[in-house]
């Protein structure tokens, strides 16, 4: 609104008359630049709906990306009971890498629990273990498979098992390592305490067995992966009140 400076008399009636007409005039001016802008913003915005095509591919596109995503996490699930299932999500570089620290010193055989696309399993190949990767995902399998094979890797060094590992006997083996959910932490630390040797070490990636004492731990947050000695989880346990082992 313009700024009407007070004036006296007629003038003054003549001058108030004038604002007001001023005033009136701006008003209309504001208007019409508002109505302006509102159209150019029209021409910018869409205003209108999608077009039907590009709804209908939007769709496609999506559905298609669900199918990819559920092949990739979902084959050979369906026999695993609903509470034990755990989807596929793949190690971080730290992750392995704390992995391989907690592993330091240590030889012999080693299964990975859930071996994905194989990164821990050829981790720790290379650092000399005899590796087996148990994995219910055929095609994870067949990833981590081919890639030993274009990178040489023997299979006395590694090999990858298309197996439950719930199903699976764990006793011939000395190192374990699992990047799984919390939610089974518990019923895979019975199944460890029933089968592994005293002389065995557990790695657990991100998530920590409830109750077991852990030997060590690298790394934060969702990094963090612990080590945990059979012998000494035993002897723990067994100093615990109603706790058989
Ligand atoms: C969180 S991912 C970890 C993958 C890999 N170890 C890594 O660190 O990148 C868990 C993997 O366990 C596999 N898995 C889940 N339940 C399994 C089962 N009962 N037997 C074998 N593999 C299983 C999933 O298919 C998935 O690839």
């Amino acid at each position: 609104m313009t700024d009407c400076p007070l004036t006296g008399g007629s003038a003054r009636a003549a001058r108030q008359a004038e604002c007001a007409a001023d005033e009136g005039a701006g008003q209309f001016a504001m208007e019409d630049s508002i109505e302006v802008i509102l159209q150019d913003c029209g021409r910018v915005l869409p205003t209108s709906r999608p077009h039907p095509v590009v709804s209908a591919c939007t769709g496609a596109l999506l559905t298609g990306l669900y199918g990819v995503w559920s092949l990739f996490v979902t084959p050979g699930f369906r026999k695993v009971p609903w509470r034990l299932k755990v989807p596929y999500l793949p190690s971080s570089k730290d992750q392995t890498l704390n992995t391989m620290k907690l592993l330091q010193g240590r030889t012999g055989r080693l299964a990975d629990l859930g071996s994905g696309d194989g990164r821990l399993v050829f981790a720790a190949s290379s650092a000399g273990f005899q590796c087996a990767g148990f994995e219910i995902n055929s095609i994870l399998v067949a990833y981590a498979r081919s890639k030993a094979l274009w990178t040489g890797v023997p299979p006395c060094q590694a090999t990858f098992v298309k197996k439950d590992f719930w199903k699976t006997d764990l006793s011939s083996y000395n190192n374990v390592t699992a990047f799984l959910a919390p939610g089974v932490m518990g019923v895979l630390g019975e199944k460890l305490l029933k089968e592994l040797p005293d002389d065995a070490r557990v790695i657990a990636c991100r998530f920590p067995f409830p109750n077991w004492p852990h030997q060590s731990s690298v790394g934060s947050g969702l990094d963090e992966t612990f080590a945990y000695d059979i012998g000494t989880v035993r002897s723990h346990l067994r100093n615990v009140p109603n706790m058989t082992v």
